[in-house]
Order: C-alpha cells, then sequence, then structure tokens
C-alpha cells in the first residue's frame, strides 16, 4: 500500500513491565499503524526521570520496553523506534517552547494536579512534563499522536503551544491531532482500570505458574456456580474478550447466562488464550533478550533517523526566533 503522507508519533514510558492494558491500550495500535503511514515511537526514557531515579532500574526498563515492541511485531524497517535520549535536540526544542507557553497552561495539567494532590512533591521536570511531550510531537512535526485517554490534555497542550509559536514566528510546525486509541479500558484483576500504579497488572510476557497464579487471583462475584451469571458485569468475561472471536465470545456468554458454570472455568480459558496469543512474542523476545548488541543497533538506527529530522526542524526553529540555525561555534 501507498503510504500516506501523514506521519504519526507516539511514546512510552519505561516505567515498568509492560501489562495487558498497555498492549490493548497502545502498544497493538502502534504496531498495526507502521503499514499505514510514516510512524515515529520512541522510548521516553527522559521522562521516566520524574519518576525513577535509579540508573539500573532505567536500563532495565528502557530494554523491557525495546524488547517488548520488538517482540510483539514492531518492525524497524517501517518505523522509526529510537530512544528519546539519543536525541538531545529534543531538550532545546522544550527551553524555546517554554518561552511561549503560559505557567497557566501547565498549572491545568491533570496528570500534575493529580499528582501534587496525593502529595507527590513535584520536580520542576515533573511540572514541566507536559513540555517536554509537546517538544517530543512537534519536533517531528509529527501529524497525528495516537494515546490513551489520560494523554489527550497533553495534546491538546501540545496543539496549544505550537499555535503560539506559529502566531509568534512563523508556521513552522503542523498542529498535531491525537487519535484515542480503542481499548479505552482494559480492566485489572480487581476490576479497576489496569495499571501499575494500582498493582492489579497482567504482565504481556508472564507465563506458566506465574501467569496462572495472577489470573486465579482475579476478582469475581460471589454468585454460586448453578446460578445464571451476566457476562457484561464480568471483568473476566471483559478479558477473554479481547482474545476471543466473535464466535467464541458468544459462545463463552452463552455459559454465563445458562448458569452451571463456575468462574474457574473461565479463568482456566482466559489463561490458555493468553498463553497461546503470546506464545510467538515470548519466544521472539526471548531470542532478542539473548543479543543485546542487536537490539541496541536497532534503537541507534532508529536514533540517527529520528535525529536528522529532530535537526533540521531545530534549524527552523533556531532561525525563526533569531539564531543560527546550527550553533556557529
Ligand atoms: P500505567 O497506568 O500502568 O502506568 P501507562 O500510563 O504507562 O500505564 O500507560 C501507557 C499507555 O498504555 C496509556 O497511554 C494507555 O494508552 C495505555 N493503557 C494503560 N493502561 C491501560 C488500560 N488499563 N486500558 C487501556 N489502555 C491502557
Ligand atoms: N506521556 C506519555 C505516557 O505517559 C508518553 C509520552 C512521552 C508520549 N512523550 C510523548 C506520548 C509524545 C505521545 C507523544 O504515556
Amino acid at each position: 500500500m501507498e503510504k500516506a503522507k501523514k506521519r504519526i508519533l507516539s511514546g512510552t514510558q519505561p516505567s515498568g513491565k509492560l501489562h495487558l492494558g498497555n498492549y490493548f491500550g497502545a502498544i497493538k495500535q502502534h504496531i498495526a499503524l507502521q503499514d499505514e503511514a510514516e510512524c515515529f515511537y520512541f522510548i521516553a526514557d527522559y521522562h521516566a526521570l520524574t519518576t525513577i531515579q535509579d540508573p539500573v532500574k532505567l536500563r532495565e526498563n528502557v530494554r523491557d520496553v525495546a524488547l517488548a515492541y520488538l517482540a510483539l511485531g514492531l518492525d524497524p524497517d517501517k518505523a522509526v523506534f529510537f530512544r528519546q535520549s539519543d536525541v538531545p535536540e529534543v531538550t532545546e526544542l522544550t527551553w524555546i517552547l517554554s518561552t511561549v507557553t503560559n505557567m497557566g497552561l501547565l498549572e491545568r495539567a491533570v496528570s500534575y494536579k493529580e499528582k501534587t494532590e496525593k502529595g507527590i512533591e513535584a520536580s520542576v521536570g515533573l511540572f514541566a512534563y507536559p513540555m517536554l511531550m509537546a517538544s517530543d510531537i512537534l519536533i517531528y512535526r509529527s501529524h497525528l499522536v495516537p494515546v490513551g485517554k489520560d494523554q489527550v490534555q497533553h495534546i491538546e497542550m501540545t496543539q496549544d503551544i505550537a499555535g503560539r509559536f506559529n502566531r509568534a514566528y512563523g508556521n513552522v510546525f503542523p498542529i498535531p491531532n491525537y487519535r484515542l486509541d480503542k481499548e479505552s479500558k482494559v480492566p485489572g484483576t480487581d476490576g479497576q482500570k489496569m495499571s501499575k500504579s494500582y498493582g492489579n497488572t497482567i504482565e504481556i510476557f508472564a507465563e506458566g505458574k506465574p501467569l496462572l497464579k495472577t489470573i486465579r487471583e482475579i476478582k469475581t462475584d460471589s454468585t454460586p456456580v448453578a446460578e445464571p451469571k451476566d457476562p457484561e458485569e464480568s471483568n473476566l468475561f471483559a478479558l477473554y474478550s479481547l482474545f476471543a472471536t466473535e464466535e467464541e465470545k458468544a459462545a463463552l456468554a452463552a455459559r454465563y447466562r445458562a448458569g452451571g458454570m463456575g468462574y474457574s472455568v473461565v479463568k482456566d480459558l482466559l489463561y490458555e488464550k493468553i498463553e497461546s496469543t503470546f506464545a510467538p512474542a515470548r519466544e521472539r523476545r526471548k531470542q532478542l533478550a539473548q543479543d543485546p548488541a542487536h537490539v541496541e543497533n536497532i534503537l541507534r538506527k532508529g536514533a540517527l533517523r529520528a535525529r536528522a529530522e529532530a535537526q533540521q526542524t531545530l534549524g527552523l526553529v533556531r532561525e525563526a526566533v533569531g539564531m543560527h540555525a546550527k550553533s556557529a561555534v
């Protein structure tokens, strides 16, 4: 298929083991889009510094995201895949953009307000988090940013910032749009939205006994085995549905409604689905993990492509504001 001219960009924070919410909410769509448009995907390690201050942990998490994307099907010949910090130009653009951004805009950021309301002491980095994100998006002159609902406000802030810059200095940036990921709420083992911060995740690459243990822990109601059950009310059913065909879903829904089936049956079905769906990716991940130089090479090649693009944009920006396109020395 002829690739559309649109440029798609998204970032993933390396903040812990990736889970089914991340996969169905983000990664799956990201990978599918590599066949439709020019995609830039990066591992947001500068952003992760706002929460992780442990170099060993940061490196390990970055590696985890890289392995996950590659094992799950990201093709580095199709999408540009890189580490955010391999393109340090993005921090320079962050500064320049910060000079056209009002404090009030950042003060209204929900993610920041939520954190400070919980009593988390905010660093300047956490406060300025959306600035760096705007810079990520604008430095690659991206058109479309696939994200989950929680990130929409950040994209709207990016639109605002790009507009302000363009009005002050001329049209350098396309105004980006977001694209809401389809599966916006994968439930966790306790029925709340699956999230690292709730400790209710099912990891994508879990397998065998630990996976089974997690699945056994999924909360269910106390309807007796013999009674009919409502599949729409069951987070086990919702999780199963992510993997099942329409026919499989309909068949299981009928068994729920008929009664006589306990939740442990559904747990076994879910376990088998997760095991089999991710089996090829797990295998690829194991192979990639044995060859860190190969993975590093992919990220570096991606960074070279990304960096060339970033340098070009930054040159335009520097010139627009009255500097040399490149440092004069
Ligand atoms: P967590 O909540 O575990 O910290 P992140 O905020 O790092 O996850 O999530 C990264 C992306 O993964 C989000 O922008 C969103 O698109 C997706 N995501 C995370 N959890 C879920 C979920 N439970 N359902 C759907 N999408 C999710
Ligand atoms: N803030 C995003 C998240 O937590 C990650 C991210 C950083 C990002 N920079 C980005 C997403 C630019 C899209 C575009 O999920």
